[in-house]
């Protein structure tokens, strides 16, 4: 892509020059604005660039060792890995309103972030995914308050770093264009959104490590199926929810009275209004069979047809 080939040769000149002998440090967030910026960035000035790995454990299954060996393995970037999980869990204990959870979790995220930046020595810089779509629908605020709403890579405006933002000129699909300019894998630039909070927004109710558990395990065979399927490139977002909601069951001779899983998977443009994918039902009911009889504590799963608006994609 020659577009993408000139951009990478202008940014990087650009990144240089305003950089210089400085450092950089990058929130990592597992998803794809902010690796394709941190792969950039590294291409530009190489180990100047320190990236921190918050895992709060609310991510999909097994995706934070996927992301490491790509970024740190394969790129051979720094990246601290911070192991947050029982911080998260323990800042989440009893917590049940969606808003409550958004705003422990942001709020957590910025200490982790600020406390493993504090122990790395200083930095000049600050580098952020920020995408063109972001600053346009951030209107006269800056795209740093923006974020610190809508993401969990957001974070205070009085830290004390210039900001690097080499995407901000970019749609979505430039970005994926341009990460596989800089070698990410295909699979992982036209990975579908994934939420800042992650699976605490996919969890009705309380989270425990035993309800984060049965949902990445359901939502691990919902992505399998679909990908078996050959449905991942024509659905904008494909995820599994807890429902918290119990009915009952049976199995064998057993009575069970257990919990739900409600499939949800949409089309979309930009995510701003969605309809929900028509699956076709030999395929939801692999995927409800698998999950009832793979998945401890499950035993009912249904499919979640309302577009958007009214429903929002995310369930919470
Ligand atoms: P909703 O649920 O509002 O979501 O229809 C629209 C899109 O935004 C994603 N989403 C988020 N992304 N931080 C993010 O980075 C968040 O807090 C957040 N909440 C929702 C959602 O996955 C969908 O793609």
């Amino acid at each position: 892509d020659w577009r993408m080939d000139n951009f990478v040769e202008e940014s990087i000149t650009a990144l240089r020059d305003t950089v210089k002998d400085a450092r950089v440090l990058m929130a990592l967030s597992g998803g794809v604005d902010s690796s394709v910026t941190a792969a950039l960035l590294h291409r530009a000035i190489g180990d100047r660039l320190t990236c921190v790995f918050v895992d709060h454990g609310l991510l999909r299954k097994d995706e934070s060792e996927q992301v490491m060996e790509m970024l740190s393995g394969t790129f051979h970037m720094d990246i601290r890995l911070v192991n947050a999980r029982t911080r998260f869990l323990a800042l989440l204990d009893g917590v049940s309103d969606p808003e409550e959870k958004r705003k422990r979790i942001g709020r957590e995220f910025i200490a982790v972030f600020d406390e493993t930046a504090t122990s790395l020595g200083s930095f000049a810089f600050l580098g952020q995914g920020t995408l063109y779509t972001d600053i346009v629908e951030s209107g006269t605020k800056t795209a740093a308050t923006i974020k610190s709403h809508h993401n969990v890579g957001g974070l205070p405006e009085d830290m004390a770093f210039k900001l690097i933002e080499p995407l901000k000129t970019l749609f979505k699909d430039e970005v994926r264009a341009l990460g596989e300019e800089l070698g990410l894998p295909h699979a992982f630039v036209y990975r579908q959104p994934f939420p800042g909070p992650g699976l605490a927004i996919r969890i009705m109710g309380e989270i425990t490590p035993t309800r984060i558990a049965t949902l990445q395990n359901a939502d691990a065979i919902l992505r399998e199926e679909i990908a078996l399927a050959g449905l991942q490139d024509s659905i904008w977002q494909y995820f599994a929810v807890l429902t918290g909601v119990r009915s009952v069951g049976v199995m064998g001779d057993e009575r069970t009275y257990a919990e739900t899983i409600a499939l949800r998977a949409v089309t979309s443009r930009d995510g701003m209004t969605a309809d929900f994918a028509h699956i076709p039902y030999d395929v939801l009911g692999k995927i409800s069979n698998r999950i009832c009889n793979e998945v401890h504590g499950i035993n009912r799963v249904v499919y979640d047809v309302t577009s958007k608006p009214p429903a929002t994609i995310e369930w919470e």
